[in-house]
């Protein structure tokens, strides 16, 4: 039985398996159909999501199963004082797989030690989210035709933003990528995760200011400050509108530089940009559905 804790858990080749059944299931959905028919997916969300949460749901449904779960700790035992541990003992009993997300960096982790079920870690505080990052290696695979030989700026919140942690781990396995990590000095990437780089003769450029970068780049990943994240309101105020992604710093980009986001957005991209070819963001959810899918059906070992 496998899991899946970070996006390193699945060997590049795994990966490329992965996406080309998502590529399959993009084409051919309704040989899909019944593939999960009387499966259970339990989503167990200790901490508010959109995109996550229905993704999963709607790739299962997609798959011909049924969904059970809790969107909210407070409407589940949680609050009684129940640990994940004994949580994931029960859901074992109930469902199949399991979709979790906790504030709690390493809590899924822990769940799936004592899961008899997969477990998938659907986001775990500042740490990873693994199956974003799989809806955003899919999405760049799929619209640049590759994953190697680019160069990618990621901005905005990359102390505390997962999305990024997890998508610099991931894309360090493949040829020639350049990273370009554009944040205030507040929300700098962890040093953690730029030692991981100089281990690896990684390159990598840490800026403060967007424009003087933006022609450089052939993908740029954008990011929210994450005002759950801050310990207090006065620091968010004073960064969360730090990077704005106008239509004046679109015109600095190459013609074919794409922008990503796991969203949601608040305020860092302006909604004129929506509407310019470059921006994928909408077009990367629903390529998290059918990632999502293919991941089911493999943990499920169904395929
Ligand atoms: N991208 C993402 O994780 O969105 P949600 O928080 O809405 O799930």
């Amino acid at each position: 039985m496998r899991h899946l804790m970070s996006p390193l858990d699945f060997t590049v080749d795994e990966l490329d398996k992965l996406f080309d059944l998502a590529g399959d299931i993009e084409k051919n959905p309704d040989n899909y159909a019944r593939k999960c028919e009387g499966k259970k997916l339990a989503t167990c969300f200790y901490e508010p999501s959109t995109r996550t949460r229905l993704s999963f749901e709607a790739a299962m449904y997609n798959l011909g199963g049924h969904v059970i779960g809790f969107s909210d700790a407070s409407s589940s035992s949680a609050t009684k004082g129940e640990s994940v541990s004994d949580t994931i003992r029960m859901i074992s009993c109930y469902a199949d797989i399991c979709a979790m997300r906790h504030p709690k960096e390493g809590a899924p982790m822990v769940a799936s030690t004592k899961s008899k079920i997969p477990v998938i870690n659907a986001g775990d505080g500042g740490h990873q989210h693994p199956t974003q990052t799989l809806t955003d290696l899919l999405t760049i695979r799929s619209l640049k035709g590759r994953l190697d030989n680019f160069t990618i700026g990621l901005c905005g919140d990359l102390k505390f933003g997962r999305t990024v942690h997890s998508l610099i781990h991931a894309l360090v396995r493949y040829e020639n990528i350049r990273f370009v990590f554009i944040s205030p000095d507040e929300l700098r990437i962890p040093d953690y995760v730029t030692e991981m780089l100089h281990e690896k003769g990684i390159s990598y450029q840490e800026v403060i200011r967007l424009e003087d970068v933006m022609g450089d780049l052939d993908l740029l990943y954008m990011t929210r400050v994450q005002r759950e994240r801050f310990f207090n309101e006065e620091d968010y105020v004073r960064l969360k509108d730090f990077y704005i992604l106008n239509k004046e710093k679109m015109e600095l980009a190459k013609p074919d530089m794409l922008v990503l986001h796991p969203l949601p957005r608040v305020n860092e991209i302006s909604v004129e940009v929506d509407d310019d070819e470059r921006a994928v963001y909408f077009k990367q959810v629903q390529y998290g559905v059918y990632v999502r899918m293919a991941l089911i059906l493999t943990l499920l070992e169904l395929v």
